[in-house]
């Protein structure tokens, strides 16, 4: 995996986020503020009510939001955020609980560039409401998947899961919090991983991914 360097030398993200950003918030206290040669460019939401943009201002970085509605379509907008990633020399693109699907020529500007953070084991549960469909289910484990991006919803090949127990007496409040402490520890793992440059694609199978 190719690394490009800006004059800094470091690693650079940007992360798209359309709530709450806790996600964000990892990223920023373990890597951006942790002297680890990662940090975030930019982030973006579709959403400017989004708390994440709140949390990367008290961090000092770069925010820009692009509702839908004010581009013609899918493909404008997503062609303007991918023009504004590279305007900020962004290495690699996190969706970080970012809510819209991304067009495939957004995904061809960052080949192999872009990751997803989803709250279920992957194949199981795809989709806007893996954590209510874990529970309605009956399901006794789920956890936490992150994986590259591809052309589907929730399918490009897994860099890191680890699983979650349910519990007879979980909520989907209860389940969620005990997900978003694995995910807060799994997504910047993803990330170290990437920027090291210690994954590679198996080449009898690219959906294989070995770190
Ligand atoms: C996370 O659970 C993530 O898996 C999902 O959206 C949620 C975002 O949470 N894609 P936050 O905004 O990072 O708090």
């Amino acid at each position: 995996m190719n690394r490009t360097e800006d004059t800094t030398g470091l690693f650079r993200l940007g992360v798209l986020v359309s709530g709450s950003g806790s996600n964000l918030q990892s990223i920023i206290d373990s890597l951006h503020e942790g002297g680890s040669g990662i940090e975030v460019a930019l982030v973006i939401s579709d959403n400017l009510q989004a708390y994440g943009l709140k949390r990367a201002t008290i961090a000092g970085i770069p925010t820009a939001v692009f509702p839908l509605g004010d581009f013609a379509d899918r493909a404008a907008h997503d062609l303007a955020m991918a023009d504004e990633l590279d305007r900020h020399g962004v290495d690699l693109v996190v969706l970080a609980g970012y809510m819209l699907l991304v067009t495939p020529a957004f995904l061809k500007r960052f080949p192999r560039r872009v990751i997803n953070l989803h709250p279920s084991l992957l194949p199981a549960f795809p989709g806007d409401t893996p954590i209510e469909d874990t529970m309605d289910y009956g399901a006794r484990v789920t956890g936490v998947t992150v994986h590259f991006v591809d052309e589907g919803t929730d399918t490009g090949p897994i860099i890191l899961q680890e699983a979650v127990e349910i519990k007879y007496n979980d909520t989907v409040d209860s389940l969620r919090e005990r997900i978003h402490t694995v995910e807060h520890r799994l997504l910047p793992r993803a990330i170290e991983l990437i920027a090291g440059g210690r994954l590679r694609f198996d080449e009898d199978n690219p959906r294989r991914v070995l770190a």
